[in-house]
């Protein structure tokens, strides 16, 4: 009798953990940093080698974000490395060690800049001295997205370092680099020696060229970035009198027991001072208090059928107290956005990673105007209109068909609704019970998995 109960008591934990794995993979799916819409994306970091000197060399050090539609904002991204042998900086321009370390060892006026083994270097300020400064640096850390503006997907800062090689054989890449922003998410791989750099005057006449060069790269995954979502979708349309919300709990659950009160009501008059409060943990989301509890939510209202065309309305809402989103993008999915006809004050590009199917578009605000999405609050929101031609042969309401597949906001997943809560049209009414079938057939063919295992 014991024995059977053990039994059953396994095999129900393993109902469960199926159960969560099989919930786990809806809600994040690119666990591994590789992500469909972007499958070549990555930030590469160029080690230049501009001159070699008695004890060391000059490095130009540049962070390009190859990312199509994932940035760095403010404060900004934290690069580190572990020296390979006893190198020091001895000065820098463009940006600076967070910590300056030990230099006890150094006599004279003039000590390194830096002497710690594994620093921590980060951007300076804009309105830094010129004398300070070199190309693409001072931007406080920020680094736009490739598609959104490519101009400032780029990062630079130069370093002096000593008591390093002194030639092509002798000099040793830095190992172990580290990129934050500030919390974690990239994965940095080995500096690999690749061909020098080249370099083109500005008059286009003549090319100079690094003489050793390094290359890093390193890759973004969500799951390293933050465990739980940080963004959900909700739905309506003019068909149907039903919203479909976010899921409940979708980025966390209100009463969790392991996390107690990490949400403000709206209306409460706590917000400045649990803004305030929690001060040494000022990147975590202090969110307002709704089913969700995710920090932004994608609303898309399928507002108007004409005869040719059929008119979309998109909200994004910010619930994060925490947070002004600067730059924010928004990537969608869906089947008619090869007849998207026109935006409303929103830039648009399509994203066609394979070149035969145009079915997924990026987003982003207009400079000045929607570009910053404020922080929760009357005016935390931003909203677009979407007109499409219907192409008479894939064309439907029927289905959910009007609704996107997949949303992202900042590169990051949002959770949808279950497909089978979408809005029905009025007469294609389909009766819950087959999603309550649904669920039990699931349950059911788990249960006979696991059986199979006991
Ligand atoms: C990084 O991205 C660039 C631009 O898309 C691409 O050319 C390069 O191959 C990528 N590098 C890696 C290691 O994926
Ligand atoms: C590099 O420097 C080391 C030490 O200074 C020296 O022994 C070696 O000959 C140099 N190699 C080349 C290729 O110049
Ligand atoms: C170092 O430089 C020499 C000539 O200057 C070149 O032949 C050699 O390939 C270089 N080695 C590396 C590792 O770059
Ligand atoms: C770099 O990291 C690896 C693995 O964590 C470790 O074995 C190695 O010692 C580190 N290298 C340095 C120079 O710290
Ligand atoms: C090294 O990085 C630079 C800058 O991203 C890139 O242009 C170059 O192709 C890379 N080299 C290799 C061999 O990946
Ligand atoms: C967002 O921006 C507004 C206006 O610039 C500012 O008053 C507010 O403090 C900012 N909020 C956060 C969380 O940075
Ligand atoms: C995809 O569709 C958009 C909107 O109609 C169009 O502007 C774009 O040129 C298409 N891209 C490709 C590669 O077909």
């Amino acid at each position: 009798m014991d024995l059977f109960l053990a039994n059953l008591f396994s095999s129900f934990t393993r109902i469960l953990l199926l159960l969560f794995l099989l919930h786990a993979s809806f809600s994040f799916i690119s666990t591994d940093g590789y992500d469909a819409f972007d499958p070549t994306g990555n930030i590469t970091i160029k080690w230049d080698i501009m001159t070699w000197n008695a004890d060391g060399y000059v490095a130009v050090v540049t962070i390009f974000n190859f990312y199509k539609y994932r940035h760095i904002e403010s404060p900004g991204w934290q690069l580190g490395w572990t020296w390979a042998k006893k190198e020091v900086i001895w000065n820098m321009m463009g940006g600076q060690a967070t910590e300056q370390g030990d230099c006890s060892r150094f006599k004279g006026t003039i000590i390194p800049h830096c002497c710690k083994r594994k620093p921590t270097i980060v951007d300076l300020m804009p309105g830094t001295p010129y004398n300070q400064q070199v190309a693409n640096c001072c931007r406080g850390g920020v680094i736009s997205s490739w598609v959104q503006d490519p101009a400032n997907a780029v990062s630079s800062f130069q370093l002096t370092v000593n008591q390093a090689g002194t030639n092509n054989t002798t000099a040793r890449a830095p190992q172990n680099f580290t990129l934050n922003t500030p919390g974690p998410g990239y994965t940095c791989g080995p500096a690999r020696t690749v061909n020098p750099s080249k370099f083109v005057s500005e008059d286009k006449r003549r090319v100079t060229q690094a003489l050793m060069t390094w290359n890093i790269t390193c890759m973004y995954s969500q799951f390293l970035a933050q465990k739980t979502p940080t963004c959900c979708v909700s739905l309506s349309s003019f068909y149907s009198k039903s919203i479909v919300s976010c899921p409940t709990c979708a980025c966390g659950c209100q009463n969790s027991i392991t996390q107690p009160g990490i949400c403000v009501e709206s209306e409460s008059p706590n917000v400045p001072s649990a803004l305030s409060r929690s001060g040494k943990n000022s990147h975590a989301p202090l969110v307002q208090c709704t089913r969700h509890m995710c920090p932004i939510r994608v609303h898309w209202h399928i507002k108007v059928n004409y005869k040719e065309y059929w008119r979309v309305k998109v909200t994004v809402t910010n619930f994060n107290y925490r947070m002004n989103y600067s730059q924010w993008n928004l990537v969608v999915q869906h089947p008619n956005f090869e007849h998207l006809t026109r935006t409303f004050s929103f830039n648009y590009e399509p994203l066609t990673p394979y070149a035969s199917i145009n079915d997924t578009a990026m987003f982003w605000g207009t400079k000045f105007y929607n570009d910053l999405l404020m922080h929760a609050g009357p005016s935390g929101n931003i909203q677009s209109e979407l007109i499409f031609w219907k192409e008479k042969s894939t064309f439907s309401f029927e289905k959910g068909w009007g609704f996107p597949q997949r949303i992202y906001f900042n590169g990051d997943n949002c959770v949808m609704p279950p497909p089978d809560l979408y809005p029905n049209l009025p007469n294609a009414s389909v009766p819950r019970v087959t999603s309550l079938l649904c669920l039990l057939t699931m349950i059911l063919v788990s249960l006979v998995i696991v059986l199979g295992y006991v």
